[in-house]
């Protein structure tokens, strides 16, 4: 019994570094994941996870607009269901959309079977309300796990997931999360913002000080696909 309760914590521990969205390993290198582009292109990609949301979406998208700003929104299928004119706004106004899971589990807990389930259920749902089917996927919490590989790469998605996180949903002044964004920032890099969490105005005034400050660097606001084109 000794030795098994002492490996335990270590196998733990291996499992979380093996899944977890914070560190790169062994399993990025199997689903290929991009967490940023080249680092030679003044470009940098806004990502906006968890949408569409009634309130905010709305708000966010005219903001973006106001900016010229082309951003890419990782959008969940059960909200797509729920508020398919608001997605179809999305890509009317020319951002990109991917595929965030229908119900947003952690997959590292789930089998590649519903896995697969949950990517299909929500490129139908995009699909259905904007006609676009996503080609890039980000997995909730950036949790991915051996189970997942073949998932993602039987519906030929790019994996994206991020280099720098706003950590916006945790509801701090607008002014420390594009703080936080803009010491963090490099060339290529891939920002993570959300659309619907906690935090009310913060996402989208951050945006507003996030945006100026980059081009004020030289560093143009795009669309992941386009961060991460060669
Ligand atoms: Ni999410």
């Amino acid at each position: 019994m000794l030795p098994l309760l002492a490996t335990a914590p270590v196998a733990g521990g291996l499992a979380y570094l093996l899944c977890y969205g914070g560190v790169r390993g062994p399993v990025d290198w199997l689903m290929r994941t991009h967490a940023h582009g080249p680092r030679d292109r003044a470009v940098v990609a806004l990502t906006f996870d968890d949408g569409p949301d009634p309130e905010r979406t709305p708000q966010l998208l005219d903001a973006l607009d106001a900016l010229d700003v082309k951003a890419t929104f990782f959008l969940l299928g059960s909200k797509v269901d729920a508020y398919p004119a608001l997605a179809r706004r999305i890509v009317d106004a020319g951002h990109e959309v991917g595929n965030h899971t229908y119900r947003h589990p952690y997959l590292p807990l789930h089998r590649s079977r519903s896995v697969v389930r949950e990517l299909m259920q929500t490129d139908r749902a995009i699909a259905q309300s904007t006609g676009v089917v996503p080609r890039l996927a980000r997995p909730p919490y950036g949790g991915r796990s051996p189970f997942n590989v073949r998932a993602f790469a039987k519906l030929e998605k790019r994996v994206v997931l991020w280099d720098v996180n706003s950590f916006d949903w945790r509801g701090a002044p607008a002014d420390e999360v594009a703080t936080r964004v803009l010491e963090r920032v490099r060339p290529g890099s891939i920002v993570l913002l959300h659309d619907a969490r906690d935090g009310g105005e913060t996402t989208i005034e951050a945006v507003k000080q996030i945006v100026p400050a980059l081009r004020a660097r030289g560093l143009a606001p795009v669309t992941a696909s386009q961060a991460l084109a060669r």
